[in-house]
């Protein structure tokens, strides 16, 4: 049983709903093993600059329901600097503090390992509302992020039904298509575009021409951000404006933005961030550190932090030099399996989006 004075929690990259859940775990079970915490500002840069703030049991009341980060969060640069993480250790030996628990997501596990390669264990929680860690089957924020999408898509059907026409929804999810593949399919749009599926254009326009003569007054196409060819151009209304002058069809665009990141954990996000926190915890104390909470198979477990980063690199075509030199030939051949499944599955539920017809 490893022993801790304090362990500090911080919350980094772009906030959740839930992440608040995920504190109030984190500092009541640590709390309850003895076991001090002090909550981190502003992510990584408040480990820099020592932006602390004691947790207290009380300090944790009536956060479960809140969206957002009571530790506020940012994206900090200056951490992956020698000069960054020297202040940043010391903050850490001048306040006792342990281990660290980060909440975010791959920016964030990156960042947690380096401080457990310098002496400091720490532990990642997956809180991105794009549910992109691939070593997890859920990232803290996905299903509130669905639903929040749900309800404003809900909110402008009735508006096209009222005047016949099509709205073309952008999403978030950076590079990842999940939150408009599953909101799309479930708010019944016409068509969905995605990053990880080539998008068929002229497809889509017909599948929308199609509905209209069958009578269709209300249209919905729902598009990832990570569909833009780039981040100014957004193909998403570029889209729009085509589907107008090809066809006639009156057509409007909304872009969520960051309302997708908004409003109050759902019960799916407090009960993973609460069981996410809790066993952070405990692996800590059994001697566990640089690994992230994960989902697997409907279970908590945890993944090493340099094998779910590899692993998101390979499903996202992006693995580096050397990437997989420490791993065996068969866990290679694993972890291309585990991609090729997630792949299909994304490709086998946005087959199933245009096979419901119209
Ligand atoms: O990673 C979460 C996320 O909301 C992405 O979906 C989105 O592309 C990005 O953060 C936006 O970042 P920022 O809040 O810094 O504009």
């Amino acid at each position: 049983m490893a022993k801790f004075r304090k362990i500090g929690v911080l919350t980094s990259g772009g906030d959740a709903p839930g992440m608040n859940a995920a504190i109030r775990a984190v500092t009541r079970k640590a709390l309850s093993e003895g076991i001090e915490v002090v909550g981190i500002n502003e992510g990584y840069s408040g480990l820099i600059n020592g932006d602390l703030r004691p947790l207290r049991s009380r300090d944790v009341s009536n956060i479960i329901t809140r969206g957002g980060t009571m530790l506020y969060s940012s994206r900090c640069p200056e951490f992956a600097t020698p000069e960054g993480m020297a202040k940043a250790i010391k903050t850490c030996e001048e306040n006792q503090i342990d281990a660290v628990i980060a909440l975010g997501g791959d920016g964030t596990f990156r960042g947690a390992t380096d401080l457990t390669n310098h002496g400091i264990p720490s532990i990642g929680i997956p809180c991105t509302i794009d549910n992109d860690i691939s070593a997890t089957e859920y990232t803290i924020g996905f299903d509130t992020a669905m639903n929040t999408v749900l309800n404003m898509v809900g909110a402008l059907r009735e508006t096209c039904e009222s005047h016949a026409r099509c709205n073309i929804i952008e999403v978030m999810g950076r590079d990842s298509g999940m939150i408009a593949l599953y909101a799309g399919i479930s708010s019944g749009a016409v068509a969905i575009a995605i990053p990880e599926v080539p998008f068929d254009e002229a497809y889509a326009i017909s599948r929308f021409q199609h509905a209209r003569d069958c009578g269709k007054r209300g249209m919905i196409g729902v598009f990832a951000e990570g569909v833009s060819l780039d981040r100014e151009h957004k193909y998403s209304e570029v889209f729009g404006r085509k589907l107008e002058e090809q066809t006639g069809i009156e057509t409007k665009f909304a872009r969520l933005g960051h309302i997708v990141r908004g409003g109050s954990p759902t019960l799916r996000d407090r009960l993973t961030a609460t069981q996410m926190g809790a066993n952070a915890v405990s692996c800590l104390l059994e001697g566990k550190s640089n690994v992230v909470m994960c989902v697997h198979e409907g279970r908590i477990t945890t993944a090493d932090i340099n094998y779910a980063l590899v692993l998101d690199r390979m499903y996202k075509g992006r693995l580096k030099d050397g990437d997989l030199d420490r791993f065996s030939p068969d866990a290679i051949a694993e972890m291309k399996s585990e991609c090729a499944y997630k792949q299909a599955k994304m490709e086998r539920l946005y087959r199933l989006s245009f096979d419901i017809g119209v």
